[in-house]
C-alpha cells in the first residue's frame, strides 16, 4: 500500500469517527426528547378538528389549507382567546361553515387549541442556528 493510499484511509477513518460520535451526539441528546401528551379532553377536541375538516381550510404551524387563518396562536392572541374561538364556531362567519357544535364540544375543541397554542409560535422569528446544527426556538413550555 502506498504512503498516499495510507494517509487517505486514515483521513476517512477520522471523518467515520467523527460522524459516528455526532450522530451518537445527535439521537441521545434530551432536546430531542419533548413527549407531546394531549389530554382526554384535548383529544376529544383533536377528533372534532380531523372529523369536521377544520385542517382543510386552516393551518396548525403553517400546514394546512389557507382559506382561512392559521390557528396556532389564537388561544393566546391579543383580543381573541375562549370566548372568541367559541363564537366563531357556530356562527358561519365569511366563508366559515356554521357548525352545530354543543357546548361540551366547543370546549374540546377550545381545549384543543389551548393545547396547541402551549406548545409555541408561529411564526417564530425568534430563532437563532447553534454550532451544533439545532435551532434554536423560543418556546413556550420550557
Ligand atoms: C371551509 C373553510 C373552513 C373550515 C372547514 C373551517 N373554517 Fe374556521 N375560518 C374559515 C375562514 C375563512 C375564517 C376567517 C373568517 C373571518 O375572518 O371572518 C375562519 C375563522 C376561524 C376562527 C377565527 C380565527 C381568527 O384568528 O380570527 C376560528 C377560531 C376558526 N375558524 C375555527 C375553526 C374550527 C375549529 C374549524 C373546524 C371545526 C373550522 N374553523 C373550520 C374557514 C374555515
Amino acid at each position: 500500500m502506498s504512503k498516499k493510499t495510507k494517509i487517505n484511509i486514515s483521513i476517512f477513518s477520522v471523518f467515520i469517527i467523527l460522524f459516528c460520535f455526532y450522530n451518537v451526539l445527535v439521537y441521545t441528546s434530551q432536546d430531542s426528547k419533548r413527549p407531546v401528551e394531549l389530554s382526554y379532553e384535548a383529544s376529544r377536541g383533536q377528533v372534532l378538528w380531523q372529523n369536521n375538516n377544520c385542517w382543510s381550510c386552516h393551518q396548525v404551524y403553517g400546514l394546512g389549507g389557507y382559506l382561512g387563518p392559521d390557528l396556532t396562536n389564537v388561544y393566546s392572541a391579543r383580543y381573541k382567546g375562549e370566548n372568541y374561538i367559541k363564537a366563531f364556531l357556530n356562527s358561519g362567519l365569511k366563508q366559515m361553515p356554521k357548525f352545530n357544535f354543543s357546548e361540551d364540544e366547543k370546549d374540546a375543541l377550545v381545549t384543543y387549541l389551548k393545547f396547541i397554542d402551549s406548545t409555541g409560535y408561529y411564526p417564530n422569528y425568534d430563532a437563532s442556528f447553534e454550532i451544533t446544527g439545532w435551532v434554536d426556538l423560543e418556546n413556550k413550555n420550557e
